[in-house]
């Protein structure tokens, strides 16, 4: 046993603080999460995701102007730089095009990992301990930005069509939308997706974020801390498949059938998905958002979503009475997104385009310190040394 450290944490290191950030935090007790200092409901509200994107990688949202409807000189140079990011370079997308389509069958997550790597390579991607500050910050913008290129051609390749080039002036979340549907995305799904965005940018440490920051204090490359933490956000417990809820809406079908589904369900062992929470204790902030905006976008599974969701949580309630459990952010999420026009093969590689903002962030913040993480283990093996046989 390791006599230095006796310290033994819980498993999964639950409750036990790693680090110190700056970017945001989760209070599960009081359904709260924020970016930097604001609420980040609030952000998905009323800001971009440029904006919060802007937030998150530097602290501070862009300077507003003052006039209303007008854009100061801080933000449109953002706006200039995220656009740069979104261009991505044709001799970038034709090579990494070409990487995809070695392998058409593998799904989208998969092909995330590897147009990374390959983005890296193709951009010069240094170690971070060798980088400086505003080198670390353009790979990080790079980076985040070549992801909606990326889960858009990782699509075309998988559905045997050829990658669409961007079109950043429609914005972060435009330009994705045109991206995987080839069509001018509405102000309303725009909205729509933005809000999901905003809110999926950062939520604690969790085991992805926590990975992106592991590989970077070992002082390693920007792209490889977020290929390690893709292959985290990947695994069913993690960005598991916010398009399991809108399944189980399917087979529900209409809101009469939610209570007898929900009970079977129930009886089988099984957990209803799209309910309940780690973290919080009541209400998710996120779907409450998620939410509205579904019933803003109307349509029939957002109708059926919102007759569904008290029957389901009164059951639960009869189901474990001392647990409130809830309607979490995946509940109304495949909603949103499928409202949207986006595939459900895309729902988890979406939600990894927003999280990619929050590891750059925190990759950066890791990169500012100097100590790697190397906790220990408990040896539970056969006693040593034995001879040899
Ligand atoms: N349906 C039925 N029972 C449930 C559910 C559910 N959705 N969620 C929790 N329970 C039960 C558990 O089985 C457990 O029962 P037990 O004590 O008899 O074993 C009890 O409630 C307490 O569980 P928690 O401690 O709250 O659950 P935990 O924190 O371990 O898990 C989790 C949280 C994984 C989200 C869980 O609620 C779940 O599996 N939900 C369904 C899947 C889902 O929606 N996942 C997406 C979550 S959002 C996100 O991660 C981005």
């Amino acid at each position: 046993m390791n006599t230095l450290n006796p310290l033994i944490a819980p498993l999964g290191l639950a409750g036990v603080v790693v680090a110190d950030t700056a970017i945001g935090d989760v209070r599960g007790d009081e359904g709260f999460f924020h970016y930097r200092q604001y609420d980040a409901t609030q952000l998905a509200e009323h800001c971009t995701f440029e904006q919060v994107w802007h937030l998150v990688l530097f602290g501070d949202l862009p300077a507003a102007d003052g006039t209303e409807g007008a854009q100061s000189a801080e933000d449109a140079a953002w706006t200039a730089r995220t656009q740069g990011a979104l261009a991505v370079d044709e001799t970038i997308r034709t090579a990494v095009t070409q990487v995809l389509q070695v392998t058409p069958q593998a799904d989208v997550m998969t092909m995330l990992r590897t147009g990374v790597s390959v983005h890296g390579s193709l951009v010069g991607d240094a170690a971070l301990w060798d980088s400086d500050e505003p080198a670390k910050e353009q790979i990080a913008l790079r980076t985040a930005g070549f992801l909606p290129w990326l889960v858009g051609a990782a699509y075309a390749v998988r559905t045997g069509a050829q990658p669409r080039a961007p079109r950043p002036e429609l914005g972060y979340v435009g330009n994705y939308l045109w991206l995987v549907t080839g069509a001018e995305p509405s102000a309303d799904a725009v909205r729509a997706l933005s809000r999901y965005l905003c809110l999926t940018v950062d939520h604690g440490f969790n085991a992805s974020t926590f990975t992106a920051r592991v590989v970077a204090s070992t002082g390693a490359d920007l792209s490889g801390s977020v290929v390690a933490a893709l292959g985290a956000l990947s695994g069913p417990l993690h960005g598991g498949a916010p398009s399991r809820a809108l399944d189980a809406l399917d087979e529900i079908g209409s809101a009469d059938r939610a209570e007898q589904w929900a009970r079977d369900r129930l009886a089988a062992g099984e957990r209803l998905m799209g309910f309940g929470h780690a973290v919080y204790r009541g209400l998710d902030p996120r779907s409450e958002l998620l939410k509205r905006t579904a019933a803003e976008l109307g349509g029939a599974t957002a109708e059926l979503a919102l007759a569904v969701e008290d029957t389901v949580v009164a059951v639960l309630d009869e189901h474990k009475p001392d647990r409130p459990l809830r309607a979490n952010v995946e509940y109304y999420a495949g909603v949103v997104m499928e409202s949207c026009g986006l595939p459900r093969e895309l729902f988890t590689p979406t939600f990894t385009m927003s999280r990619t903002v929050g590891w750059t962030a925190h990759i950066l913040e890791q990169s500012r310190g100097t100590k790697i993480f190397r906790p220990s283990s408990r040896y539970v093996g056969p006693p040593a040394p034995q001879p040899l046989p």
